[in-house]
């Protein structure tokens, strides 16, 4: 086994002193009472041994009985295994909780003080192992705890994009795959440290592959490349692979799941054809699904990206999205298996943003229980803001799932500061209907849940930006609970990553919270402009540059003006929204200013609310979103000393990078909206043409 290093992330543990941790940490948590038996506790005595013994200095005692003769004791159990449990928390109160709930409550038994963690079920006890684990690190008292917690979503995944075999991750700018095909059965020990960094913010699903499980057409002419493609995993000689990756998540409570590819029966199989209603079709994805679940019992389900961006579908076959989902729904139906059906189709509008609700809304109620509709998060893709796709309001009768994206693909990849939060806090709040119903709300039930985007790969710090570990920690604890505030999980994360000395947690806090903003503005202007980013000249390595004269249908920019008519007038996505929220984007008056853009064509000299032009406010906000970057990287630079040298010092680097980068974002947008519009700059910033 390679000698493998990487950071901990916020599970680092490092020890408190004494004087500075509440008492009641050490009077609890020496002694534990774990009941045994399934896996999920093994895992659940591992991380006290971690956790405790990193914090406290001495790991504590494990117990299988409650200990007599102590002062105080933990115990960390399901109700029918424990008396104690059952004398402190209701059996009720425990069995109204959804899979994934726990309870912590402190007591007296037996005379001693009693700390117990239990759930109805065993990843319940997980989760709950992790949040005192987390009270303990970020130093909070323990001794008076009544905590009840739920998942706000049944399913919270996170779709890697990585291509097995060749290890390559798509979007993916922190190096290599972890996961190692070649090597599997065998385990790496960064498999359970990355478990371990998902339970602890409570992700309990992991697609382990890319969505493109085929290269797209115009690369496949190298018949070498498809032994490196992702739909190799339904093999029956990658199950065993697959077989003990899913085992060593199950014991963190998360389930394993595969992107899938939809011509599987013609591919793996020896079938001449795909079509989701030929019965020997059917047989075929019937049994594979029955051999993956004789070795996973607990397998997750089948993600789908079909007919979008060249890979297979339903259409070819002259069948639409319900027929192509709902025969691997009933093939996985048997086992408790989901299929995860992307609704991520564009090409055959000159508007993107209208195809995803044209395509799946009039197929509302036709997919079966099993299937959940995955919408991205916007009608374009994962810019740095869109507005919310209008399919969230537009599918009642379907389970659906919001996809997000962890990965920096257009908000500077691994090298700018872009903290995700607060924009996913702004869609999953957002009123789908006028009514107060928001997105969260329409994620709820059974069968429903949020995707995020992976950002993982094999560099020493996971995400290749230390403080885009940020994102990550920040999705699943938003998916957890997507009430919590934003300022709350940043301090949260602050706190477990860089320590408890308030200077540390404020700047950092701050800095993270400021640097959406700041992208936003940099690289659209901040008026709700979309795709101001290059192509690239390989797939993998474009939207990072600015190049707005690219993908003109994006922006719209004429002599007279800029932005795209999206209203009833134009391409009609705005009236896709129900009302009174479609009328609030189809008017300039009530649009709201950071999306204007995205729905009307305005002259360069239309006049915003405070009198402002848009051009010039577009100049004004490509130069504050730098301005705000050099403050971040100041505000950086003022933690010498104060952090450990190996994460300021990288970081640093970052910073440097990113200021200079966002001044090129910068230069080039304000000369396209200059060139374009004729128009000065106000301030003179510009430069003007000769
Ligand atoms: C974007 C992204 C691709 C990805 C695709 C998807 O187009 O750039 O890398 O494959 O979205 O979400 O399927």
């Amino acid at each position: 086994m390679p000698l493998e290093e990487y950071d901990d992330c916020w599970l680092r543990y490092d020890r408190i002193d004494e004087g500075d941790r509440p008492a009641s940490h050490r009077r609890y948590c020496q002694h534990a009472y774990v009941s045994d038996g399934a896996p999920e506790l093994g895992a659940v005595r591992d991380e006290l041994r971690r956790g405790i013994g990193g914090l406290l200095g001495r790991e504590p005692h494990l117990w299988h009985h409650p200990p007599r003769t102590v002062d105080g004791f933990l115990a960390i159990g399901t109700p029918d295994e424990m008396a104690v449990v059952r004398d402190i928390v209701a059996v009720e109160t425990v069995e109204s909780l959804a899979d994934g709930g726990y309870c912590m409550r402190t007591g007296r038994w037996n005379g001693a003080d009693c700390l117990v963690v239990t759930a109805p079920t065993d990843r319940g006890l997980v989760y709950g192992t992790f949040h005192l684990l987390r009270l303990l690190a970020t130093g909070r008292p323990i001794d008076d705890l009544d905590v009840i917690e739920e998942p706000a979503t049944a399913d919270r995944l996170i779709d890697h994009w990585d291509n097995p075999f060749r290890k390559s991750v798509e979007r993916g700018y922190a190096g290599q795959s972890i996961f190692d095909w070649e090597l599997l059965p065998e385990l790496r020990p960064r498999y359970e440290d990355y478990a371990r960094l998902l339970a602890s913010v409570g992700i309990n699903g992991v697609v382990v592959n890319n969505v493109n499980t085929q290269l797209p057409p115009r690369e496949s002419a190298n018949p070498a490349h498809d032994e490196l493609e992702g739909w190799r995993l339904l093999e029956t000689r990658s199950l065993e692979k697959l077989t003990s990756l899913a085992g060593l998540f199950r014991r963190y409570g998360i389930r394993t799941l595969l992107s899938v590819n939809f011509a599987a029966p013609m591919r793996i199989g020896e079938l001449d054809t795909a079509d989701p209603l030929d019965p020997e079709v059917e047989a075929w994805w019937k049994r594979k699904a029955d051999e993956l679940y004789e070795r996973v019992p607990d397998f997750g389900g089948f993600l789908v990206k079909a007919d979008s961006e060249g890979q297979p579908g339903p259409y070819e076959y002259d069948r639409d999205h319900v027929d192509g989902a709902n025969v691997l729904a009933r093939a996985l139906e048997p086992h408790g298996g989901r299929v995860w059906w992307r609704a991520f189709v564009y090409g055959s509008h000159e508007d993107r943003a209208v195809q995803a609700a044209e395509t799946f809304a009039p197929l509302d109620g036709e997919f079966h229980d099993n299937v959940t509709v995955q919408i991205k998060n916007g009608p374009i893709d994962f810019q740095p803001r869109e507005p919310v796709s209008t399919l969230f309001g537009a599918m009642p009768e379907t389970n659906v799932g919001c996809e997000l994206q962890i990965t920096q693909e257009y908000t500077g990849q691994g090298v700018h500061c872009c903290y995700h939060v607060p924009m996913w806090k702004e869609i999953l709040e957002f009123d789908v209907d006028g009514e107060g119903t928001a997105v969260t709300d329409v994620l709820g039930d059974e069968g429903e849940g949020i995707a995020g985007v992976g950002a993982v790969g094999d560099d020493y710090n996971w995400t290749g930006h230390y403080l885009s570990q940020a994102n990550l920690y920040g999705f699943g604890r938003l998916a957890w609970n997507p009430d919590l505030d934003a300022e709350t999980i940043t301090e949260e994360w602050v706190r477990l990553t860089f320590g408890t000395e308030p200077a540390v947690v404020e700047t950092v806090s701050d800095i993270l919270m400021a640097s959406w903003e700041a992208t936003i503005k940099y690289t659209t202007g901040g008026l709700g402009l979309m795709h101001m980013m290059d192509n690239g000249s390989e797939f993998l390595e474009n939207h990072y540059d600015p190049s707005p004269e690219e993908w003109p249908g994006y922006h719209g920019a004429t002599a007279d003006g800029i932005g795209v008519d999206r209203t009833s007038a134009g391409s009609g996505y705005a009236p896709q929204f129900r009302d009174p929220v479609a009328e609030r984007y189809e008017s300039v008056d009530t649009c709201p200013e950071e999306l204007l853009l995205f729905f009307h064509h305005l002259p360069w000299e239309h006049e915003l609310e405070d009198g402002t032009t848009v051009v010039q406010r577009l100049y004004d906000n490509c130069f504050e979103g730098v301005e705000t970057v050099r403050e971040l990287r100041a505000d950086w630079a003022s933690l010498e000393g104060e952090i450990d040298h190996e994460r300021y010092r990288h970081t640093m680097e970052r910073f440097d990078e990113h200021v200079e980068h966002a001044a090129i974002w910068r230069d080039t947008l304000v000369s396209f909206f200059y060139e374009h519009s004729g128009i000065p700059d106000e301030r003179g910033r510009v430069p003007r043409a000769n």
